[in-house]
């Protein structure tokens, strides 16, 4: 088998500013931050720079499923794009490689986001000289199924467990019914902070 060592840590998409902005202005919220959909790794690379970069020394995590399975792409697609177990490898060596070098406290779950939620709904155990268990969240890139009604799960989850401050960044916008999910988000005291052709930003205010 052939490893490409890859230390860019690829991505897939644009707008990669408003996951670094986002990163940065959670300086002073409390919680870990967490990518749903790591693919190659480029979004995760991403918040971690800009973690090390803002000095937040947080605990990012990490959740894909891998295994080819049948991809929701949009609102009204489905199929196979080659998220392969091949993949998960390929990009485990190479974001290892780069916490290594960086130092930097990264947990990847091999679990599709509901089988995390389920799993890991009363908080994460940490590992590192003693035991914690972190159960908050400060900064969410959503980027694993890209339909609504998996987003609106993936919202609920994350509201119930972010403090005020906290933010989410939605990629692929352009995939489903956006404005479904602002009105939900809306509904939740969520308001848009940023908004780019791929990517839009929401943070977590008081609810009214
Ligand atoms: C668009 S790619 C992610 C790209 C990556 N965030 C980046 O910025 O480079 C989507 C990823 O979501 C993963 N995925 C698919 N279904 C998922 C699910 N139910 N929960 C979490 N991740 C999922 C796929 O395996 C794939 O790696």
């Amino acid at each position: 088998m052939k490893i490409v060592i890859e230390p860019d840590l690829p991505t897939d998409s644009d707008d990669y500013n408003v996951i670094s902005e986002g990163v940065a202005a959670v300086a002073n919220v409390s919680g870990m931050t967490c990518e749903i959909g790591l693919r190659l790794g480029g979004g995760t690379k991403t918040i971690i720079d800009t973690l090390i970069e803002t000095k937040q020394n947080k605990v990012h995590i990490a959740i894909d499923p891998y295994g080819n399975i049948d991809y929701i792409e949009t609102d009204d697609s489905t199929r196979k794009l080659n998220y392969t177990n091949q993949m998960r490898n390929q990009c485990l060596v190479n974001m290892y490689m780069y916490c290594l070098t960086l130092e930097a406290p990264f947990l990847f779950f091999n679990l599709e986001d509901t089988e995390f939620f389920k799993r890991f709904s009363d908080g994460v155990p940490i590992y590192n000289e003693y035991k914690t268990i972190e159960t908050q969240y400060s900064f969410i890139h959503l980027d694993g199924p890209h339909n609504v009604e998996s987003l609106l799960i993936e919202i609920d989850f994350f509201h119930n467990r972010t403090p005020v401050g906290a933010i989410m960044v939605f990629d692929d916008v352009a995939n489903y019914d956006h404005g479904e999910v602002h009105d939900y988000l809306a509904s939740l005291g969520w308001i848009s902070l940023k908004t780019s052709p791929r990517k839009w930003s929401y943070i977590k205010t008081e609810k009214a």
